[in-house]
């Protein structure tokens, strides 16, 4: 019905008699550009992204954590409930649309819900606890692109569901810092506070709305809107006029319960155990609704932006699995930025990931020389030998350079000659000896040269 609707309007104008211009054709090469707040990560950024992929499944491995892939897209009403109706991320951040189908879906603007998600969904329940998840992936929230802040951006997030011992916040916290130790990112530091639970939480909630509706003149707009949605969140305003009315009012930790009380102690005491230092930062409330007992962020200074950059952050999440349609299951998680972290090897000065160079380089002259080398390739890369190559170079001196410029040891040259002959001239580039050896040798003599090397 709505297709036809629009089909007559749109032959409005032949409804008048009159017809319709073609479009002219401007025949416009339109040069395309990425999606504002997306970008390319270039090859030449990919080593240091490669170091931090293999820090991330180095510590996962060393702390019993399982890789989950999760998809992209959810139904909307998975972060709506996971992460909270009335969060920045779902109420201003979300990517959503419709599938032709007709399902409301968005692109996960974070990890969590979806784990919890994919924990219900698969009967991870069953599993011994904690069951310990992590996850890398492009993330999405249509927040105002600027330096360390993007549309899509990359997390890793490490999730382990089912254990309430502040020991596991302890462990988690232990393990992030691993990460940063691992990838040589110094400076950081960590802060953390402790948010209460259902039972303690109310009372401290009305507490705070009536202190801050004292002071409801002096808040932002956001803020205003905020005291009636979401009121925690007004602490973690910015905002200067905020930061002065946040000042005075009731911190959370002077109104935990008991159990709170003790969760967080034993946290902090399990800290102080493994030398981690922190800061107590009694405001620190976190973006997302799921949260209870404790939150955690780590933020390092930097020179380029002249501020604090939270290279990620977590916490306890006590109701979610239950919220999630689950039984009663503690958690606990954490996510970092990617893109933040490659940032911050980057001032820092970090070594990124230096690929093994290669130990044999393949020259070749000629047509039939080239046809053999693809076959030499094949053979010595079944082998295990990193070889090189640049078949499409027909000049032997700038294929030597290359090979110099790559600091391979061995170079193997095949003429034309060579090629009818099944041989290669085996140089070595250190003392720039040569010698001509058959086919079948080949793979035999570089492995035993490789291995003097
Ligand atoms: P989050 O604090 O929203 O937590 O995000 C974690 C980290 O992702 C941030 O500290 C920041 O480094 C990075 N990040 C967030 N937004 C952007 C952006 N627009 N551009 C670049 N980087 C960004 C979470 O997402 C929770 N799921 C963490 C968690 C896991 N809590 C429990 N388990």
């Amino acid at each position: 019905m709505a297709r036809k609707k629009t089909a007559l309007k749109k032959s409005g104008a032949a409804k008048k008699g009159k017809t319709a211009k073609p479009k002219k054709s401007t025949g416009s090469r339109k040069k395309f550009q990425t999606v504002r707040g997306m970008r390319d990560i270039l090859p030449q950024e990919q080593p240091y992204w490669q170091r931090v992929r293999k820090a991330v499944e180095k510590v996962a491995n060393d702390y019993g954590y399982q890789r989950i892939d999760l998809p992209l897209v959810e139904y909307r009403q998975l972060f709506e409930r996971g992460a909270g109706a009335t969060t920045d991320i779902v109420e201003k951040e979300i990517f959503k649309f419709k599938t032709r189908g007709g399902d409301d879906v968005a692109l996960r603007p974070e990890g969590t819900p979806s784990a919890v998600r994919a924990y219900l969904q698969h009967g991870m329940q069953t599993l011994p606890k904690p069951v310990k998840l992590f996850y890398i992936g492009p993330m999405y929230r249509f927040d105002r692109p600027q330096e360390g802040r993007y549309r899509e951006f990359f997390q890793f997030g490490f999730e382990a569901i089912g254990e309430g011992d502040s020991i596991l916040d302890a462990q988690i916290i232990q393990l992030a810092l691993r990460i940063f130790h691992v990838l040589k990112i110094k400076k950081v530091s960590l802060q953390i506070n402790s948010i209460g639970c259902k039972e303690c939480r109310p009372s401290y909630n009305k507490l705070l709305v009536s202190y801050l509706k004292n002071c409801r003149s002096s808040l932002c707009m956001n803020c205003k809107q905020r005291l009636k949605k979401n009121p925690l969140r007004i602490l973690d305003c910015k905002e200067e006029k905020c930061a002065r009315v946040i000042k005075q009012a009731p911190q959370t930790i002077d109104h935990l319960c008991d159990d709170c009380k003790n969760h967080f102690t034993s946290l902090l005491e399990c800290l102080d155990e493994i030398q981690v230092p922190y800061v107590l930062n009694s405001y620190l409330v976190r973006g997302l609704d799921y949260y209870s007992r404790t939150v955690f962020e780590f933020f390092v200074e930097s020179k380029e932006t002249q501020s604090q950059a939270a290279l990620g952050g977590g916490g306890r999440y006590d109701y979610l699995v239950k919220l999630l349609g689950g039984s009663d299951t503690p958690a606990v998680g954490f996510a970092m930025g990617m893109d933040r972290l490659v940032a911050q090897m980057k001032e820092q000065k970090v070594e990124a990931f230096e690929p093994p160079t290669p130990r044999v380089y393949l020259a070749q002259l000629g047509d039939l020389a080239k046809k053999k080398s693809l076959r030499i390739f094949d053979e010595l890369e079944r082998s295990g030998i990193q070889v090189a190559e640049s078949f499409g170079r027909g000049n032997l001196r700038s294929q030597l350079k290359q090979a110099d410029r790559l600091k391979a040891p061995i170079v193997l040259i095949i003429g034309q000659r060579e090629a009818l002959d099944e041989t290669v001239i085996l140089k070595d580039m250190a003392s720039g000896s040569q010698e001509v050896i058959t086919f079948a040798k080949i793979v035999k003599e570089v492995k035993k040269r490789v291995k003097r090397l």
